[in-house]
């Protein structure tokens, strides 16, 4: 029995999806803002036009800003629906097909990866699975940052449990007792450093991908 229906609905009509996230996002000004998010973080710390993977690009939202920042940008999704749309959307996305735990792509090409709201579809084994992917695929000195939810105590606290009740998955509930900075350190990622933003509901997570000690 599928116990978030609305969720199902959700993925199947992606008006309404762009509805749901239109009003969970006003707390920081709205769909377009919260995906600038993950690009604001990452663009300074790279070189112009370099290689940036978006894992779980969904329809190319959050890769869109850091197109526009003239990065060359890679899309990577396990829905060719959401990939046709990402690819209808912003012709200069590159898009791969394939799951973000098992990315179909050489390491160590990319000076950034940008995960934004897709860590909580993931139980943790598949999400550390997905983490250490990630760190494969970047350059020694590249970033990871990553959106996604944050517990929250505050005034969002009572709205956050209910949506994660109707629209996520038991991996949803799972992230949210989980501690990702942690996982990063634990991954062999440095320089984690996390914000939080919207009273609290939300985490942006930057991690660097150590340069190899010298040899002596
Ligand atoms: C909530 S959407 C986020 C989309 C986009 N990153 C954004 O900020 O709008 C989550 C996306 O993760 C994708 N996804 C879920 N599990 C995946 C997996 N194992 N590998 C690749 N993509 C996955 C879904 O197809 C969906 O497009």
């Amino acid at each position: 029995m599928n116990r978030r229906p609305l969720r199902t609905f959700a993925y199947g009509h992606p008006w309404f999806y762009h509805l749901v996230t239109g009003i969970s996002s006003l707390p920081v000004g709205g769909p377009r803002r919260l995906r600038e998010f993950c690009a604001q973080r990452l663009a300074p710390r790279l070189p112009p036009q370099a290689a940036v993977l978006d894992l779980c690009c969904g329809d190319g939202a959050a890769s869109a800003p850091l197109l526009a920042r003239g990065f060359r940008v890679t899309g990577l999704d396990c829905s060719p629906q959401a990939l046709e749309r990402a690819a209808r959307a912003y012709p200069g996305l590159a898009t791969v097909q394939g799951f973000a735990e098992k990315p179909p792509l050489p390491p160590g090409q990319f000076a950034g990866v940008q995960i934004s709201l897709a860590l909580h579809e993931f139980h943790r084994p598949a999400r550390l699975e997905l983490l250490a992917a990630a760190l494969g695929l970047l350059l020694h000195g590249g970033w990871l940052v990553a959106l996604d939810l944050h517990p929250t105590r505050g005034l969002l606290g009572w709205p956050q449990q209910w949506f994660v009740r109707l629209f996520e998955t038991d991996a949803a509930v799972d992230f949210l007792t989980s501690n990702l900075s942690a996982d990063l350190t634990l991954l062999g990622y440095g320089s984690v450093v996390v914000e939080t933003l919207a009273m609290d509901s939300l985490q942006l997570v930057s991690a660097q991908k150590p340069f190899p000690a010298p040899t002596p």
